[in-house]
């Protein structure tokens, strides 16, 4: 394991801070409550953890408008749980990423109260101000722009109106956003997942993007003035230095509307690490359908593989995260969790980075909410075409009492029903759980070498399964997966495979339904 590079090789998983762990009884989650969990989540065998937003913020986009970025807002803990959170995680080996939402702030930010309050207030440029409106519309909905009667002009916001775009053309805005990086930096974070980044910069002429076909405003126009500008390139030269001054720190950007292409174009050894390309999961929330079969799986896989490849850059993989319906959710009917295990296969032996969002590894579904207890601000907007995000942001399900053993009052969303049988405490009892075949996978990524740094081969198989292989100078591991109800078969490259892992009684090459078999060549 010498060569073992945590980011690389480990596995990233995310935590939503409000519904992982209630240390205080409040219905919301907190820091305290994720130390406690720190033991459960070293034992399943992760290797960093990503936390969504703490920071103090009215909720207008539940932690992604955020009114002071080096504090902790007091519902989640203070800054010394922060540091706790820290050295707690570190000494068990685990390195902490955290979201930074450097876009947008709140628009209870001081710095946009001052922006806002005269046309010649000092802050006045942190923001984008306009005496009339382009055509850009906020991916949320409606128009980009909102009139502020105070001093008579319409300010800049790509999401929700309380979310005010920061001006990054502005050296000092530029200035204070990288004393963000250094401030938690010198806390003793490992690295960073910055949200919608390649939006910082927009055209400085602001001109009208021009329309394409699409269903609602926002995606009947293309997006070439909002984002991906020339000035990014720069700027992630100056934040890579940053991070390279202190060691193996790391940056991995949400590539917002973005083709893999472009995604590839952001990252290198003097820009980030890794850029998420979402390649099993539709972004677009007017897209409900979610294709999912062997065939579409491995053709989003040789794609990225190249491009990847091509480009140098070292993939992730993402199946879930809390912007979209749970992956269990998307290609899983009721609870049967077949489909379920294909996918944390895919998750965990594919080449790249795998992200996991809490509860992947139990399977938890998405809640369902009724129109009035819709939270998510697109929810609300776009009911009942789209109902918001909320459903993949439900509590943590540790056990089978009222409120999942999350917390001792009620959750600020409610826990899934099925906690009564799904959940972390029954999952570890029995040995053909999800949660236990999850650990194995964990468990033999640590030990062999192939099945996280090793090349990606794709093999011919009948329809209905999918079948590769991860391949080092050394080492050959062959994933075959059955997706459907039929039995497979399928000739195995030549040599001696040793089974190393399956989900039925199968034996190598010949696949029982939904079976998944792991073979090594001795
Ligand atoms: C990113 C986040 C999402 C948030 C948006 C605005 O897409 O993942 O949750 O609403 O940015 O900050």
């Amino acid at each position: 394991m010498e060569d073992f590079l945590w980011w690389r090789d480990g596995v990233i998983y995310q935590i939503y801070p409000r519904s992982f762990a209630d240390s205080n009884g409040d219905g919301l989650g907190d820091l305290t409550g994720i130390i406690s969990r720190l033991d459960y989540l070293s034992n399943l065998g992760i290797d960093a953890i990503w936390l969504s937003p703490f920071y103090p913020t009215p909720d207008k986009d539940f932690g992604y408008d955020i009114s002071n970025y080096v504090e902790v807002d007091p519902r989640f803990g203070s800054l010394a749980d922060f540091d706790r959170l820290v050295a707690e995680a570190h000494q068990r080996g685990i390195r902490l990423i955290l979201d930074l939402v450097l876009n947008h702030t709140s628009d209870q930010h001081p710095w946009f109260q001052e922006s806002r309050s005269r046309r010649d207030n000092p802050k006045r440029d942190w923001y984008i101000w306009r005496d009339q409106p382009n055509n850009w519309q906020a991916s949320f909905g409606g128009r980009a722009w909102e009139y502020d009667p105070a001093t008579s002009q319409y300010y800049l916001h790509l999401f929700t109106k309380e979310q005010p775009d920061v001006n990054w053309r502005n050296p000092e805005v530029r200035k204070a956003q990288m004393d963000v990086f250094r401030f938690w930096m010198e806390r003793g974070v490992d690295g960073f997942r910055l949200d919608v980044f390649n939006a910082y910069f927009k055209h400085p002429d602001l001109p009208d993007n021009p329309p394409r076909f699409g269903l609602r405003g926002f995606d009947r126009q293309r997006h070439i003035f909002d984002i991906d500008q020339p000035e990014m390139m720069p700027f992630l030269n100056e934040m890579r230095l940053l991070l390279d001054s202190h060691p193996e720190r790391y940056a991995v950007g949400e590539t917002y509307i973005a083709t893999p292409q472009k995604t590839v174009s952001y990252c290198g050894p003097d820009k980030l690490h890794a850029a998420f390309s979402f390649d099993f999961t539709f972004m677009d929330l007017f897209y409900p359908i979610f294709p999912w079969n062997p065939r579409w799986v491995m053709e989003q896989v040789i794609k990225r593989e190249e491009t990847f490849n091509a480009a140098n850059v070292w993939p992730t993989t993402v199946m879930s995260n809390h912007d979209l319906p749970r992956a269990a959710s998307r290609y899983a009917r009721g609870e049967n969790d077949s489909q379920t295990f294909l996918a944390m296969t895919l998750l965990l032996t594919l080449r790249g980075t795998p992200f996991m969002y809490y509860g992947e590894e139990i399977g938890m579904r998405d809640i369902h909410l009724q129109r009035s207890e819709i939270l998510d601000p697109p929810g609300k907007k776009y009911w009942p075409i789209y109902n918001g995000r909320d459903g993949c942001r439900s509590p943590m399900q540790w056990d089978d009492s009222i409120f999942g053993g999350f917390s001792t009052a009620k959750p600020w969303l409610p826990v899934h029903p099925n906690t009564l049988q799904r959940n972390v405490r029954s999952q570890q009892a029995d040995p053909g759980s999800l949660f236990n075949f999850t650990k194995k996978l964990l468990a033999l990524r640590k030990e062999i070498p192939a099945l996280r740094g090793g090349d990606f081969v794709p093999l011919e198989t009948p329809r209905g399964m999918l079948a590769y292989l991860r391949q080092t100078k050394g080492q050959s591991v062959l994933m075959a997966l059955n997706f459907g109800r039929r039995k497979k078969k399928f000739s195995l490259p030549d040599g001696d495979w040793r089974m190393l892992l399956t989900t039925a009684k199968g034996s190598p090459g010949a696949l029982t339904p939904y079976e998944i078999q792991m073979l090594i060549l001795e």
